[in-house]
């Protein structure tokens, strides 16, 4: 179905209603299919793309950069130290500056409030290319690799074990809840999302036909899972926060090795993990085992790839 999406921000799935989502990945899952046939549509000529990083980024920026050169646009990388934002120069201000030059701009950075001030100021489409409190950006790609999988990802069951108020389980959530999926986190009561998103989350189901659970016992939460995500355990600008060694151990529970795969009941259950990840030896815990990893179930690096051919789909649907 034709969407239009020209001019549109991206900065979180909220934003986005069920069809529109749908139109994303459709774009993505041709943009996948068209490269491998080496066709490269050029839907981007003359565009100029603003990268602002200000937390690192292997995958994000690779994914923006790569499909601006794939599409024909021109990328420009500024990280933290590059431009006068925060520093010399207000948010209103660089966003004004950015906007009468660039077509579009990527923000990575810390607080969410940031990226939707450049939205507001720069007059030119804004994509969050992650937050303290978001990434919606990679639950396209988590979603287009559930889709090569398993097939259609309505009424498929998506459990994240960990941290269950990151921004990566804030944006699966925020997904889940919008295409009408069976979401549930597993964590230690204090790492629940936060009330706000829950009473969100609800309200949505409900419209959906998605449901979302919060469950304490990570052995019970993945019974029956389609595909069981984890993420690090202390996120980008969090490693020196007050409390985050008690943090640790509360997760150690809520490791995803073979165990906790075995639960699903299910062989063909997926594991799916946005990256950088540690996987680990079984002798210094952490979020995976190196086994589950490794297995044939892991698709993280199927994830990893989606990353580029779902960035191109909303830049071209944002652009043009
Ligand atoms: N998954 C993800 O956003 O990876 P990077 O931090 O490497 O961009
Ligand atoms: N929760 C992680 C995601 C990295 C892609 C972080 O913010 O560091």
């Amino acid at each position: 179905m034709p969407m239009n999406l020209t001019g549109r921000s991206f900065l979180t799935l909220k934003d986005f209603s069920p069809e529109e989502i749908r139109y994303l990945l459709d774009l993505s899952r041709d943009y996948k299919s068209l490269k491998r046939a080496g066709i490269y549509p050029k839907r981007l000529q003359n565009k100029n793309v603003a990268l602002i990083f200000e937390k690192s980024s292997t995958r994000t920026r690779c994914a923006f950069t790569v499909a601006c050169a794939d599409e024909g646009a021109h990328p420009e990388y500024l990280g933290k130290n590059d431009i006068q934002m925060g520093k010399k120069e207000s948010i209103p201000d660089t966003a004004r500056v950015l906007g009468r030059m660039f077509d579009g701009i990527e923000f990575r950075g810390f607080e969410h409030s940031v990226v939707e001030e450049l939205a507001k100021w720069a007059g030119v489409p804004i994509w969050n290319g992650l937050t303290d409190d978001d990434h919606p950006t990679q639950v396209l790609a988590d979603f287009q690799t559930i889709e090569e999988n398993l097939g259609a990802i309505r009424g498929k069951k998506l459990v994240y074990v960990g941290d269950g108020r990151n921004n990566v389980a804030n944006a699966l959530l925020t997904g889940a809840m919008k295409m009408g999926m069976h979401f549930t986190i597993a964590a230690p009561e204090s790492l629940f999302t936060k009330n706000d998103l829950q009473d969100w989350a609800f309200k949505v189901a409900k419209q959906t036909g998605a449901t979302f659970e919060l469950e304490r016992d990570p052995l019970k939460a993945v019974r029956g899972a389609d595909a069981i995500y984890t993420d690090v355990w202390v996120s980008m600008g969090e490693e020196n926060k007050p409390g985050i060694q008690e943090r640790v151990e509360s997760l150690r529970p809520y490791q995803v090795n073979s165990k906790l795969m075995a639960a699903t009941g299910k062989r063909e259950t997926l594991f799916l993990h946005c990256l950088p990840a540690h996987h680990t030896d079984g002798v210094h815990d952490m979020e995976v085992t190196e086994d589950v990893f490794e297995s044939a179930n892991s698709k993280v690096f199927d994830e990893a790839e989606n990353r580029l051919h779902t960035i191109k789909a909303v830049m071209a649907a944002t652009l043009t």
